[in-house]
């Protein structure tokens, strides 16, 4: 039976991990590790009591095919590759090893032919880049993109269990101030160029995914005081011209997209639409008339599970198959 461990298996991330995995059915041997603070916690996981165990140079390395990682960087560059050194496929939420030219980066439904050339480390993207890249992908393949110009508008629950707890119980000790009543234009931190980090990760993990480095891109992230699952607004411009309904008709048929898309009866893409599930969903699609071949949309997904989770075991489950 394949062994799976699970690293950060008690945050929102790794608990969404377990859900997603149940929900496929995955059958593995799994052993679920977090930090010190959660040792011997016990977790329901597929009918089974299992017992949470901490992640420490002493555990046993050598056992297992595949790790699934949520637990920060800092942890994923310490332990990542001790579990490749001893044989495993880690698969890394983390911006780690996003952009290290030797791991790849994956969305299963645009390059999931990358994740095989695989060094024993594959990085799942950002959130707000994953949602953003399936439309552009769409449109790249038909349209070939020019420019493109991203405003997120990011749950709180991106930020971890501390993001949730500050909009809840109206603190700022994860955010810089109070998000109740704000929309702060900050994520990560600043670098000396004004932008953020986050905003560096989107605009240079979009050049990666779509194999388009000098792709003319930028970006504004912002977290606003929602829960749960990240909006944008994008702007784009392309090299050949298009319809509208023909653009629609494109989107819609494109893997792990929804357009959403009827504003005489008021449908567009909402959170609460999006939450609970692994759908892009994409809508306001419309002409940017300042420019030559314009569009701008709306898109939204949940960010816990296609922005992190249920991407990995999407992951996950395309690299099973391949080896049986
Ligand atoms: N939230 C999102 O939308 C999202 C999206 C994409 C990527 N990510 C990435 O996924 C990762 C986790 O995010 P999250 O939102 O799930 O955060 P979270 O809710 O704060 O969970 C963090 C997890 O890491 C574990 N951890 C912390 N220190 C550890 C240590 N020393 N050894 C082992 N485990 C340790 C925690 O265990 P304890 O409970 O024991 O502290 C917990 O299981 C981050 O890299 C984040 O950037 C998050």
């Amino acid at each position: 039976m394949l062994k799976i461990a699970i690293v950060g298996a008690t945050g929102l991330v790794g608990q969404t991990f377990l859900q997603v995995l149940e929900e496929k059915e995955i059958q593995a041997d799994y052993t679920l590790f977090a930090s010190s603070k959660s040792k011997g916690k016990i977790i329901n996981f597929m009918n089974k009591d299992y017992e949470v165990q901490e992640l420490t140079k002493e555990i046993n390395f050598n056992s297992y095919d595949y790790a699934l990682f949520s637990a920060g960087s800092e942890i994923a560059k310490e332990y990542a590759p001790l579990f490749a050194k001893n044989g495993a496929v880690v698969i890394d939420n983390s911006s780690a090893f996003r952009m290290d030219k030797s791991v790849p980066l994956i969305v299963p439904e645009i390059n999931f032919e990358d994740a095989q050339n695989n060094l024993g480390i594959i990085a799942n993207p950002n959130c707000s880049t994953i949602q953003a890249v399936l439309p552009l992908k769409a449109i790249d393949e038909k349209y070939k993109l020019k420019r493109v110009i991203y405003s997120t508008y990011q749950a709180v629950s991106g930020a971890g269990k501390r993001g949730i707890d500050d909009l809840l119980l109206d603190n700022a000790n994860k955010f810089p101030y109070h998000i109740k009543n704000n929309v702060i234009p900050h994520i990560d931190t600043f670098d000396e160029s004004g932008y953020t980090k986050e905003e560096l990760k989107m605009i240079n993990e979009t050049r990666k995914i779509l194999k388009h480095p000098n792709l003319s891109i930028t970006a504004t992230c912002a977290r606003v005081p929602v829960l749960n699952s990240h909006a944008e607004s994008i702007n784009v411009e392309t090299e050949y011209p298009f319809r509208i309904e023909d653009l629609k008709h494109y989107l819609n048929n494109f893997e792990g997209i929804i357009v959403t898309d009827e504003t005489k009866n008021n449908i567009y893409p909402l959170n609460t639409i999006a939450n609970g599930t692994d759908n892009v969903y994409v809508g306001r699609i419309r002409r940017d008339y300042s420019v030559e071949n314009g569009i701008n949309f709306w898109c939204v997904a949940d960010n816990i599970r296609k922005g992190a989770a249920s991407n990995a075991v999407q992951i996950l489950e395309k690299l099973i198959q391949k080896r049986t």
